[in-house]
């Protein structure tokens, strides 16, 4: 690698359950590169958010709350303060919670330095909604994963099931269905592909598949640079 060249980040956007989260962290592992979760952030603030009380409109009360929470990662797990949230924030009202907080501008803003700060050497793999338009417009690779909302809210289902919790499939397409919407309507970083982006619709494959035809894309990148 070229030593004055910026330290590469690829940047793997998408709706919920497009199965981004798995082939970021799955390519990051492959690559040797770091791995940023940044829908974690939003869950985290509105964890905190939710637990103190504080109604997720609230535009000033969020941001203060962004701002002062100190997420700990360690070895795959997450805590705040002393607790470990890491089940806590992939629940469905915090998801919920977690897509109101992120479109208010304030609370977008409050985590924009946390997640510039996952950039380090050799590289580093983000999952989000707005890596590529916001937060590492220079990405050398801008992947869209999306699947049909029929698969995402399947692939859900199966997801809580496998962990033991009751899952009613009417119930996720629903709420999967608010949270696209929100996501996709907000005029905040709108979860919409980024220019330059490559759209991947993922609904006939499995994240093995997805993985590879990512990893390839990045391989083809790295050999066409001088
Ligand atoms: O990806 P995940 O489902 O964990 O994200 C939770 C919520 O956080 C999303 O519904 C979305 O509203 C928000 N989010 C965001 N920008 C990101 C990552 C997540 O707005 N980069």
């Amino acid at each position: 690698m070229n030593a004055s060249a910026p330290i590469p980040v690829i940047a793997i956007d998408g709706p919920s359950s497009s199965g981004k989260g798995t082939v970021a962290a799955a390519l990051a592992r492959r690559l040797g590169f770091h791995y940023l979760d940044s829908g974690a952030l939003y869950r985290l603030t509105a964890l905190t958010v939710l637990k103190a009380g504080i109604n997720p409109d609230d535009e000033a009360a969020c941001e203060a709350a962004a701002r002062a929470m100190q997420p700990v990662f360690k070895d795959g797990r997450i805590f705040l303060g002393k607790e470990d949230v890491t089940e806590a924030i992939r629940d469905e009202a915090v998801g919920l919670a977690a897509s109101r907080v992120a479109a208010l501008p304030a609370v977008r803003r409050a985590l924009v330095d946390l997640q510039k700060s996952a950039r380090r050497a050799p590289g580093l793999v983000a999952d989000g909604r707005d890596m590529a338009a916001v937060i590492f417009p220079d990405a050398v690779l801008k992947v869209f994963l999306t699947a049909t909302p029929e698969a995402r809210a399947k692939r859900r289902y199966n997801q809580l099931i496998a962990k033991g919790i009751s899952a009613n499939l009417s119930d996720l397409t629903r709420d999967l269905a608010e949270r696209d919407r929100r996501d996709r309507e907000r005029k905040a970083a709108p979860c919409v592909p980024a220019e330059g982006a490559r759209i991947l619709d993922n609904s006939d494959m499995d994240a093995a598949q997805t993985l590879e035809t990512v990893y390839e894309w990045y391989r083809e990148i790295q050999a066409s640079r001088p």
